[in-house]
Parts: structure tokens; C-alpha cells; sequence
């Protein structure tokens, strides 16, 4: 395990298990969608999330990536959600699925959920593999969730820390010398 690991919270084999389960409930959900569903995509944290679920989603969908950034540099402390630019797809009439890495504080979601909203789509539901069950907002609602966590920053599976460690294959509690709060 790499030293800046202090522990692994999510196992490999754990994250295909659920991200597996996880595409089962987005099917059932979206069975009715008529022209396939359009996957919105928040950069960069997703990436290997997104990457796993859509390979197991057997349905017309259309992908677009939208960077968002909440951590610039060495920091675990959240600056505020900024959508880097209008980056949204034509979504009027669409059956929308959002997919984000982590639910923390909710900000990133508040803020890429009213862009969505005011594109017009048909319908939106939200996927996030992780949420902070003490600390997500109770007023950002998600519709599927890959794992419940505790208040630890982590990294690993796309999540990463000063860009660093977003290929570790398993999610894994950064150890909390390496945060300069800068
Ligand atoms: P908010 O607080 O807006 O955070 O819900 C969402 C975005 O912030 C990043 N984030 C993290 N990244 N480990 C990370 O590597 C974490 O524990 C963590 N918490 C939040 C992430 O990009 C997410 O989309």
C-alpha cells in the first residue's frame, strides 16, 4: 500500500460488486426512458467511476463530462463548487443521469443539479458512488449511492489529492499529515 495511505476503506473487488448492483437499479430505473438516457458526467473525480458503470449499462445513452472543481491543489477543504465552463449538453427533453464521484458537503451537486434543471430535461436522477452520511446536505437529494462513508478524506478509484492517487484501485483514507490547509 502506498505511504500515503493510511487504510483501505473500499476493497477492488468490493467496488465492481456494487458498481455491478448499482447498474442494476440505474436499468430499472430508466427501463421507460424512450431515447436512452444522457449520462452528465462530473470531472475529474469520476472518471473511473463512470468508466466501470457504463460498461454495464446496456441501454442508448449519450455521455457528456463537465469539469467541475471544489479542491484545487493541497487542500482537503472545499474552496466552492465552480462549473468551469457552460459545458452542458443540449438536455431539453432528456432523460438525464448525473454521476459523481463523491457526495461531501453536497455543494458540487446543489450547483450541476440547478444547471441541469434549467436545461429543461425530461428527468434527472443522480448517482454517486460515495456519500459522507454525516455531512451530505439533506437538501441534495441522490437516487443511487454506491457506498455510505464516514468523514474521512479519501482517494483512490478517480478520487485523488493534489492530483495524485486517482488510480489506486481501491478507495483508501489519505493519511492527514499530507493536508497543508493551504
Ligand atoms: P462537495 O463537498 O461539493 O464535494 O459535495 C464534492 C467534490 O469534492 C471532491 N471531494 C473529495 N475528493 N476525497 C476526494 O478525493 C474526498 O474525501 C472528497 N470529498 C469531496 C470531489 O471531487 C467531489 O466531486
Amino acid at each position: 500500500m502506498e505511504a500515503a495511505i493510511e487504510r483501505i476503506l473500499i476493497s477492488p473487488e468490493s467496488l465492481k460488486t456494487r458498481v455491478s448492483a448499482l447498474a442494476g437499479e440505474i436499468v430499472d430505473a430508466f427501463g421507460e426512458a424512450p431515447d436512452g438516457v444522457t449520462i452528465v458526467a462530473i470531472l475529474s473525480g469520476s472518471i473511473i467511476f463512470l468508466a466501470d458503470l457504463i460498461r454495464e449499462l446496456p441501454m442508448r445513452m449519450r455521455i457528456a463530462l463537465v469539469p467541475v472543481s471544489s479542491y484545487p491543489g493541497r487542500t482537503t477543504r472545499s474552496r466552492g463548487a465552480k462549473l468551469e465552463s457552460a459545458a452542458l449538453p443540449d438536455l431539453a427533453g432528456r432523460d438525464v443521469l448525473l454521476v459523481d464521484d463523491i457526495l461531501d458537503t453536497g455543494g458540487t451537486l446543489r450547483l450541476v443539479q440547478r444547471e441541469v434543471a434549467a436545461a429543461g430535461p425530461r428527468s434527472v436522477r443522480t448517482a454517486v458512488l460515495l456519500r459522507k452520511r454525516d455531512k451530505a446536505s439533506p437538501d441534495v437529494s441522490v437516487d443511487f449511492v454506491g457506498f455510505d462513508i464516514e468523514d474521512v478524506f479519501v482517494v483512490g478509484y478517480g478520487l485523488d489529492f493534489d492530483g495524485l492517487h486517482r488510480n489506486l484501485p481501491y478507495v483508501g483514507v489519505l493519511r492527514n499529515e499530507t493536508d497543508s490547509g493551504s
